[in-house]
């Protein structure tokens, strides 16, 4: 069954009060780099003790030998899941993965802010964004990463190719009228495959995020 992550995109101080408020149900916390780097241990150690699975959301991109001693430090600080760039090449995933215990390691493509221009930039031979996606979620698998990040346009053809954990931001709990298709409903997501669905303004922005938590628990991934 699909999980619920929550994005703690917020000041520290507002991100524990979250997780007093939101203990109990059955979530991932995810942090990224802003809340680590101010809230560190503290925030860290608060998401384990009230239960919670330990998302840190870091995306590692260094020379193996580096990018292997910071998943050796996640471990060690409990973390369940981390991200790294694919990019960062066959020997730096593999390196990971070899000291990354019982870590979920996902691997990320392609930044949403990245697009055609990129692949330009980059002077690359994929033909478009696409093939590029699916070419390093297939290097993930490779590699013997757990999971990989992409958009609810994608992970259709990723779970089909690789099988890995999906993991799905760009969620919206009502599709805008006229949607390009490029924000997804909970529910789409998971039809189209997703196995984690990262949702955070629209839940700690909401009017009472305990019930839209639970909201999304109950009708979408039928808890
Ligand atoms: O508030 P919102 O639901 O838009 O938060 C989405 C979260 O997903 C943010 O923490 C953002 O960093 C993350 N994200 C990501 N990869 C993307 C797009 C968003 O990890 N391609």
């Amino acid at each position: 069954m699909a999980k619920l992550c929550v994005a703690l995109d917020l000041p520290k101080e507002e991100a524990l009060n979250l997780l007093k408020t939101l203990k109990g149900y059955p979530l991932i916390m995810k942090v990224g780099p802003p809340l680590f780097l101010e809230g560190g241990r503290e925030i860290t150690e608060a998401v384990k003790e009230n239960n919670f699975e330990l998302f840190l959301d870091l995306k590692l991109h260094d020379i193996p030998n580096t990018v292997t001693l910071a998943v050796e430090k996640a471990h060690d600080l409990g973390a369940d899941y981390l991200t790294l760039h694919t990019l960062g090449g066959m020997e730096m995933l593999q390196s990971a993965v070899s000291r990354k215990g019982n870590v979920k390691l996902l691997g990320v493509t392609l930044l949403t802010s990245h697009d055609q221009n990129y692949l330009g930039f980059l002077k690359t031979a994929f033909g478009g964004v696409e093939d590029m996606v699916l070419y390093l979620a297939q290097t993930a698998k490779e590699a013997g990463l757990d999971g990989v990040v992409c958009s609810a346009g994608e992970v259709e053809k990723i779970k089909k190719r690789t099988g890995l954990i999906t993991v799905v931001p760009g969620i919206r709990l009502h599709a805008p009228p006229q949607d390009q298709k490029r924000v997804f409903t909970p529910k789409e997501a998971v039809e189209r495959g997703a196995d984690i669905i990262v949702m955070g303004r629209e839940i700690y922005r909401s009017e009472n995020p305990k019930k839209t938590v639970e909201e999304i628990l109950n009708h979408v991934l039928g808890r």
